[in-house]
């Protein structure tokens, strides 16, 4: 399929920074549609994006090869069902980027579509985002390709073995900004309280963080092997280490991504 129209429900963040990265991939603004109940988000898409608006979502989607669905959770069940004719009209692909909702959802309210969820993260707003997706059988060879291709376009997209497997990436990945931006946090406050200008705490730590990111996903060993490389034995690192792992560091993360996977569950179920 060349070039095929994608139609985006929700015009926030995650539709706008998705339909930027197709866009500068090579996708035509006029095969983007972005629709909204919010002219002012429409407005400045098509101003920023060049993209085709609609606040008439029915209408959008009955010409779509693909129906991104963008919306918060809590108006997804609102949305989604007054699609069902227009996504069957062309037998569209739904990928669904909406945290919390599975698939089972979407067969209630869109019977045998075929669907992809996914879930991105924040990082994708700035073209390095992280995202797990899972197909429903209905599927297609093509489809999978195309929504590995619509995802890629803000950083990399992983097919999972499960959707059960979507509770893990949202614990992992979904929140894992949040776990490296504390981390930050409290780098900066050590610097300070070392005696570090504040800006200059700040500036080390972030540029650290990336640098460190860089490192691993560049390099052909992993962490732990880059980690043991820049600890020498008695110095500063090993100094400082001992003490995390005095902390029980590896404990705490362990803990923490088992209560989100958990609350992702719940979540779900509600
Ligand atoms: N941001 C992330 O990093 C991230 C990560 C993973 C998953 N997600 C998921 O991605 C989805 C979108 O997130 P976002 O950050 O892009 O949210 P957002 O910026 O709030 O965008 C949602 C847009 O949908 C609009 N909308 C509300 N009701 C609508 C309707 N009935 N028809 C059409 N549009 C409607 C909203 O308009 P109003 O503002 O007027 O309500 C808003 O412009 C969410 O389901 C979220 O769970 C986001």
């Amino acid at each position: 399929m060349n070039q095929p129209h994608i139609t985006f429900v929700g015009a926030g963040n995650m539709a706008t920074s998705l339909a930027g990265g197709l866009i500068q991939q090579g996708t035509a603004a006029n095969q983007i549609t972005l629709c909204d109940i919010n002219p002012e988000a429409l407005e400045r898409a098509a101003q920023t994006l060049g993209v085709l608006t609609s606040q008439d979502a029915q209408a959008a989607c009955a010409h779509a090869d693909v129906v991104v669905i963008a919306v918060k959770p809590q108006v997804v069940a609102s949305v989604v069902p007054a699609l069902k004719t227009a996504i069957a009209t062309r037998n569209a692909l739904v990928i669904s980027i909406v945290a919390g909702t599975p698939l089972s959802r979407f067969a209630d309210w869109l019977g045998s579509a075929a669907v992809v969820r996914c879930m991105p993260n924040t990082p994708a707003l700035v073209g390095l985002g992280a995202t797990g997706l899972w197909a429903n059988p209905q599927v297609s060879t093509e489809q999978r390709d195309l929504a590995q291709r619509i995802l890629s376009a803000v950083g990399c997209a992983v097919w999972l073995e499960s959707e059960a497997q979507i509770d893990a990436i949202t614990a992992l990945s979904g929140s894992g900004p949040a776990y490296y931006f504390l981390v930050m946090e409290a780098m900066i406050s050590a610097g300070i309280a070392l005696g570090l200008p504040a800006p200059i705490a700040r500036q080390m730590t972030l540029q650290t963080a990336l640098g460190a990111a860089q490192m691993a996903i560049q390099s052909d060993v992993e962490p732990d092997e880059l980690r043991r490389r820049v600890t020498s034995p008695g110095g500063t690192t090993q100094a400082a280490l001992e003490r995390l792992e005095q902390g029980e560091l590896r404990k705490l993360f362990a803990d923490a991504l088992t209560a989100a996977c958990e609350r992702s569950r719940e979540l779900a179920r509600s």
